[in-house]
């Protein structure tokens, strides 16, 4: 009897604890995405649900054990910025022990350019035109970071930059939609491992978040934070492409704009995050704000306050808030009162379940922060480094722009004075978006040429110059930097620096001069209105031209900048870009040809800042500037010559290549069918060298402006002295479709001309006709 009264109440508790059993990811459920991420969000309450939105880092207002308490109490989905296994650890185990969902946080981290070795800014990378280098370097990103701890990173930047007065421009890939598209591609295939989108990624992959969507390059005046205001079809075919790219590639997250977009900010701009990127696109993964967006709606004076900031960012797609707390205030509050429906909230929720599920991290919470007996025991320790790669990818991204009487390569007998403040600035050298690259393991230019004239020839050095001696110049960039080191300044007067110079290059056979920015000078927030080199540099430069020596300029810069003195009176000129933890030794193989550079420029290089926009692809005009017809009334700036200093595709090698004119399958292409294109590429020179044959395609007349011409393919290859190779492009209606009036994409009858060459401006041209 005591049994029988007893067991219906054993079993009614049984029964109730049954589903409590299950209060947690339900791993009966883990093969099945969809069905195991509704499982969770039905048991979660809307605290729960709001704080799988809260993306934070520790700090000085959350310092690690509160925020262990907050992950605990169920009120943060992931962190950006711990990077550090002992610092995640116990952050993964609050969420997973402690919660009461058992939810696994999510880590993530800018790794942009490498992670513990830092490969070449994204102008760099880009100048390589080199997919597997790009691939190489974000795979080998990932590999590090992964061991890290990272789950996701903020990358690629694939914001497509026509004004070089905007900083930022060094991280993306240049003004071409066409290589910024394939590059996206390529590093979210890194960063995946080749993983699509919906599969869930191996431990030593991190998802990939694109950024910044959208359209961030083209902030007004090249300033940032700045509005853009863009004409639809030039969003549609210039800027937009390389963000879809990289979705189509698989990247599992979006990261959005900190910018306008025709007056409604990217943050709160539904039809960009709902009609455009869910609709039309079907990206299906997470939105991440940028730091601090969502607040600063108030700012753009698109919301009054914060509840209103909260309710237009969720409404309009934007799954995870970075930085600031108004989903975490505001939401619930929204939520109950209807404003925001649930359903809204359910579904930036499942996005940010579905992302941690594809990341692994329901299957393993502590995929990539290991046991703590496996944790490395010097997390800096340079057996983390890959420094082979680094150095390959490194060689491949710098672009010779000049080299009279053929000066380089420099032979190693030689006695070479190398001056500049780059010459010995192993920060610089890392680039701005360096990770946890430690600036004592980069390899600076002095020290990679004194490995390579080890037992030959004689490396004699002095500084010049500082990079700038505008004071307030360097205290700006110490603030936005993070390194204590940031910027270093020599103490001795500037003609005391250039005197010793100048003795120095009076006994050498050649003068290296290091030039360019501070690498804090092209990076966020630093937007320049001129382009030029700092006095303090040209004043230098002027100096060791007066020697009468034979004047190498390498230059690391993060932008374009305007090169005329510099054109005209260097001997040679090696764009180095910032080159990465391997800058030094991989320049020093330049210099001294044990690399033949192979870089072609993915951005035109001005004449001046008042030249700008000076992009190759600019639409046709009613009065164009021609060249050897100097008119009236044309479309020019009287007071300097037209045209880029150095056009896009421009890169010169060691050796010289020749191409044959076109050959076209047919002069006719039928819908539907293909039209193929070939030159035979000869290298006439006498040393091995990779150039890029460059394929541009012009429509003749169309229904709307159409570009000069446009990239539509391109072909790197490696040619022996005398060797002839035939490239042939595959030309179908996908290379001739764009955006119409109506944003159609499709193809128009009539004439096109294809254009090959090794940069855009000389090119070889035939023309066909599609039906
Ligand atoms: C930048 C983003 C970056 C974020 C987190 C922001 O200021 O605009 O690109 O991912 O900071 O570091």
């Amino acid at each position: 009897m005591k049994f029988t009264t007893k067991r219906p109440a054993l079993a009614a508790l049984a029964a109730l604890a049954a589903p409590l059993a299950f209060a947690q990811p339900n791993p009966a459920l883990i093969d099945n995405k969809p069905a195991f991420v509704a499982d969770l969000l039905r048991q979660m309450t809307l605290e729960e649900k709001v704080g799988q939105l809260r993306l934070i880092s520790i700090g000085p207002e959350m310092p690690a054990a509160q925020l262990a308490e907050e992950i605990a109490a169920g009120r943060v989905g992931g962190t950006f910025n711990s990077i550090n296994h002992k610092e995640q650890r116990p952050l993964q185990e609050a969420a997973v022990n402690r919660s009461r969902l058992k939810i696994p946080m999510l880590f993530a981290y800018d790794v942009l350019h490498g992670h513990r070795t830092s490969f070449p800014i994204g102008l760099g990378l880009a100048s390589s035109w080199d997919m597997e280098a790009v691939r190489l370097t974000a795979r080998t990103a990932a590999v590090e970071a992964s061991a890290d701890g990272v789950d996701v990173t903020f990358a690629p930047t694939v914001d497509i930059s026509r004004d070089p007065r905007w900083g930022r421009t060094s991280e993306g890939f240049g003004e071409d939609p066409y290589l910024v598209s394939q590059i996206a591609r390529a590093m979210v295939q890194g960063f995946q491992n080749g993983t699509p989108a919906g599969k869930v990624l191996g431990r030593d992959s991190i998802m990939a978040s694109v950024k910044h969507f959208a359209l961030y390059g083209a902030v007004e005046g090249g300033r940032d934070y700045n509005i853009v205001d863009m004409s639809p079809m030039r969003m549609y075919n210039d800027y937009l492409p390389p963000y879809k790219a990289a979705i189509d590639a698989g990247a599992g997250g979006v990261m959005i704009a900190l910018n306008t977009v025709n007056g409604q900010p990217a943050t709160s701009n539904t039809w960009l995050l709902q009609d455009l990127l869910r609709k039309d696109w079907g990206f299906r993964g997470v939105t991440f704000s940028d730091h601090g967006a969502i607040t600063e709606l108030m700012r753009h004076g698109v919301a009054r306050d914060e509840r209103e900031a909260a309710k237009l960012a969720i409404k309009a797609g934007v799954d995870m808030s970075m930085a600031d707390q108004v989903y975490l205030k505001e939401l619930p509050g929204l939520v109950k009162s209807g404003e925001v429906p649930m359903k809204t909230l359910d579904n930036a929720v499942r996005e940010v379940l579905g992302a941690k599920y594809d990341m692994g991290l329901f299957h393993a919470p502590f995929l990539r922060i290991g046991k703590a007996e496996d944790d490395p025991p010097d997390l800096k320790a340079d057996s983390r480094l890959h420094r082979a790669p680094a150095r390959d990818v490194a060689r491949r991204s710098m672009v010779l722009l000049e080299n009279r009487n053929r000066t380089l390569p420099i032979a190693k007998g030689a006695t070479v004075a190398l001056v500049g403040p780059l010459a010995d600035a192993p920060i610089d050298m890392m680039g701005v978006w360096s990770g946890q690259a430690v600036w004592k393991q980069s390899v600076t230019l002095r020290t990679g040429m004194e490995k390579a004239l080890e037992g030959q020839g004689r490396l004699l050095y002095a500084r010049g110059a500082n990079v700038t001696e505008d004071k307030a110049i360097v205290e700006y960039l110490n603030f936005l930097n993070w390194d204590e080191h940031e910027v270093v300044q020599d103490k001795r007067a500037p003609q005391e620096m250039i005197d010793e110079a100048v003795a120095t290059a009076k006994q050498a056979d050649v003068v290296v001069a290091a030039v360019g920015e501070s690498r804090g000078m092209s990076h966020e927030s630093s937007s320049r209105t001129r382009l030029d080199l700092p006095e303090s540099q040209q004043a230098l430069l002027k100096a060791l031209k007066a020697t009468g020596k034979p004047l190498v300029l390498v230059l690391m810069n993060g932008r374009p900048l305007t090169l005329n003195w510099e054109k005209a009176n260097a001997d040679a000129m090696l764009e180095t870009w910032f080159a990465g933890t391997e800058g030094g030794h991989a320049i020093a193989d330049v210099l001294f040809g044990d690399a033949n550079p192979s870089g072609k420029l993915p951005i035109s290089l001005p004449r001046s800042v008042g030249q700008i926009p000076t992009y190759y692809n600019h639409p046709r005009l009613g009065r164009p500037f021609t060249p050897g017809k100097p008119g009236n009334y044309t479309s020019q700036y009287f007071d300097e010559p037209q045209g880029a200093l150095y056009p896009f595709g421009h890169g010169l090698s060691y050796t010289d290549f020749s191409l044959s004119d076109v050959t076209l399958s047919s002069a006719r292409m039928p819908r539907g069918g293909k039209v193929e294109a070939s030159v035979t590429v000869t290298n006439t020179g006498e040393r091995a060298g990779e150039t890029v044959v460059q394929l541009y395609i012009q429509d003749v007349a169309a229904s709307v402006v159409r570009p000069v011409k446009e990239l539509k393919d391109f072909r790197k290859l490696m040619l022996q002295p005398g060797e002839k190779k035939e490239v042939r492009f595959t030309i179908g209606e996908d290379k001739l479709a764009f955006y119409n009036a109506k944003l159609q994409y499709l193809a128009e009858p009539g004439e096109f001309k294809v254009q090959i060459g090794l940069d855009s401006q000389n090119v070889k041209e035939q023309g066909f006709e599609l039906k």
